[in-house]
């Protein structure tokens, strides 16, 4: 930004700020904030909305202020009869044109359109409905439901997909009253090269898209006598779900959440960071054995499945250099099956394994082909974070006042390296931990690998195994993985290992997380995963009783024959459009 400093005023106060800053920036700053719709803090500016418009003196128009920069001398207003009126014929505009369905829409307690209508006052709509076209669901997703009729063209989604994941899955088609947002040729999201990240769904402001949810199939299992339901939850959602429950950005809620969870009628709450400190093991292991035999590097991490699938759309011929380890998730739905099942004494097929994700793309991972290592499919039915806390409600549990409960043994039990998991930068940290002391057969006295936390874009650090230099690059959003791989693609990345996550700060920023999931808010629930690393008695992911009891009673070794079978997978090809 130009370091040039103009003046202006905004509501009567003197400000100064950088030439090229906006009024909304500008007006922020001083904490008035403009009501807007299209815009969106990280993306370019659409400024089709005008619902931001403020007066700006001399002008005969009102100024949208998410795309008017502040001048010299400028004078501008931002609450006067003349931009209230304004601001509220917009959205009465469209209202007129929208579903009247708030009471059973998805966002009804998160939709930006029903919170400005309220906050504008808007008690009654005065246009008769203008609708003219009723227009089909996109339902073809596993993860996804994109509902075009409540879309009010804001372009969040649009820009969110092609600025900050690289991928472009959909974009606006036609013109005027009959502009859609709309996949290549209308082919639905599950026919294109939509990576099911969901940060669509969270840049969103209305309820044209939602996740596919799950929660009725989940009650349904619980009241079957025959099946036995155990649930995991994924690292990041300890430090989410009690947003849920209105509890502050961040909360961390581990010892609520497995209560609440054996409330609902769990027979079994166990963690996925146990199959997080299982990944660490087969992956550590993988790179060091990469390294030593002259295999592929860099070596990248494998538990994002919308990475995975950006992938194989975009860069299958990089295939090779993905490590084959399955997701924690996945490893632990295989486990589940294929041996604690057994050692319970239930058969696989009567096993439902239920699994709590940040995610979005968890519920289309889980689906793959590939997932069914213990005969029948491992991960049977994924929850997004925000599904799991519409269940706990639906039970009737005061989330907030529950008291600390406490994971089942032995797929309850997992270290502070597999916590981090949920954070960018984590499973290259827990790698870490446990690579040097593969490498080096020392033990590792500093266990914080600073170098690789914090929401930087891109981070690179050099590690000192004891002599030998391991280069490492950490991205998240798939717009800076993009980076990484187009370096490789051309030979000249210098890494040997590199961590991609598909959502911007990681899973804490998953597309399942609760609303809003902002720069903010995903900062603070970095502070709690951290925190739980700390609180944790073990750090390391060798160091867990319940993976060395796995490894001693059933898997053999790392990398061994049924570990192979169990815990690593294949990718393909998948086509461009
Ligand atoms: S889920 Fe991700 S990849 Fe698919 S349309 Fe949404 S933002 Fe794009
Ligand atoms: S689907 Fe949502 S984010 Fe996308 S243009 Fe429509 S209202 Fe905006
Ligand atoms: S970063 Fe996490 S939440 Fe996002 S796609 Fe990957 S696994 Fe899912
Ligand atoms: S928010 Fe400024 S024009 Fe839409």
């Amino acid at each position: 930004m130009n370091e040039r400093k103009v003046n202006f005023t905004i509501d009567g106060q003197d400000l100064s700020a950088a030439q090229g800053t906006t009024i909304f920036e500008s007006a922020k700053s001083i904490g008035i904030n403009i009501p807007h719709l299209c815009y969106h803090e990280k993306l370019s500016i659409y400024g089709a909305c005008r619902v931001c418009v403020v007066e700006v003196k001399g002008k005969p128009r009102l100024e949208p202020s998410c795309a008017t920069l502040v001048e010299e001398g400028m004078v501008v207003k931002t609450n006067t009869s003349r931009i209230r009126r304004a601001r509220k014929m917009i959205v009465e505009l469209l209202l007129a044109n929208h579903p009247e369905d708030c009471f059973t829409c998805d966002r009804s307690q998160t939709c930006e359109l029903r919170d400005l209508a309220y906050n504008l006052g808007i008690r009654d709509l005065r246009f008769q409905k203008a609708r003219k076209y009723h227009y089909d669901l996109d339902e073809t997703s596993p993860a996804i439901i994109r509902d075009p009729n409540k879309c009010i063209l804001c372009s969040r989604c649009i820009r969110v997909c092609s600025e900050i994941q690289a991928v472009g899955a959909i974009d606006f088609v036609n013109r005027g009253g009959k502009t859609q947002v709309l996949t290549f040729f209308n082919k639905g999201l599950n026919n294109v090269d939509c990576t099911t990240c969901g940060q669509c769904i969270l840049a969103c402001p209305t309820g044209a898209l939602r996740e596919r949810t799950a929660v009725d199939d989940v009650w349904g299992a619980l009241s079957d006598p025959k099946k036995f339901v155990v649930v995991q939850t994924a690292p990041a959602v300890r430090a989410a779900i009690g947003e849920e429950f209105g509890m502050p950005a961040g909360s961390l809620v581990t010892g609520k959440m497995a209560e609440a969870l054996r409330r609902v009628g769990f027979d079994k709450v166990f963690d996925t960071q146990f199959g997080a400190d299982l990944t660490i093991i087969e992956e550590a292991n993988e790179l060091v054995e990469r390294i030593k035999n002259k295999g592929t590097i860099p070596m990248i991490t494998s538990c994002s499945p919308g990475w995975i699938k950006y992938l194989e759309h975009f860069f299958p011929d990089l295939k090779k250099h993905v490590s084959t380890c399955k997701s924690p998730q996945q490893m632990f739905g295989a486990i589940a099956k294929a041996y604690y099942a057994k050692k319970i004494g239930v058969e696989p097929k009567d096993m439902c394994v239920v699994s709590i994700m940040p995610c979005t793309a968890k519920k289309f991972e889980a689906q793959r082909p590939e997932m069914r290592s213990s005969g029948t499919q491992d991960v049977d039915i994924v929850l997004t974070t925000r599904e799991a806390g519409r269940m706990i409600k639906e039970a009737g549990i005061d989330f907030v006042n529950l008291p600390e409960g406490d994971f089942d043994k032995p797929l309850g039990i997992s270290t502070g390296a597999a916590v981090i998991f949920g954070a960018t930068g984590g499973v290259m940290e827990a790698a870490l931990r446990t690579a040097y002391e593969v490498v080096t057969g020392k033990t590792l006295e500093k266990i914080d690998f600073e170098e690789v936390r914090g929401m930087q874009e891109i981070k690179s650090a050099e590690i000192d195994l004891d002599g030998t230099i391991l280069k490492v690059a950490v991205a998240h959003g798939l717009s800076n993985a993009k980076i990484l791989l187009e370096e490789i693609k051309n030979k000249t990345s210098p890494y040997h290992f590199i961590e991609i996550m598909t959502c911007p700060g990681g899973c804490l920023g998953g597309g399942g997380q609760p609303m809003p999931t902002n720069e903010e808010v995903r900062l603070k629930r970095a502070e709690s995963i951290y925190q739980e690393d700390r609180n944790k008695p073990i750090r390391k992911s060798h160091e867990s009783p319940a993976i060395k009891e796995i490894y001693k009673d059933f898997l053999g070794k790392p990398l061994g024959k049924l570990s192979h079978h169990l815990l690593h997978t294949h990718y393909i090809k998948r086509p461009r459009y």
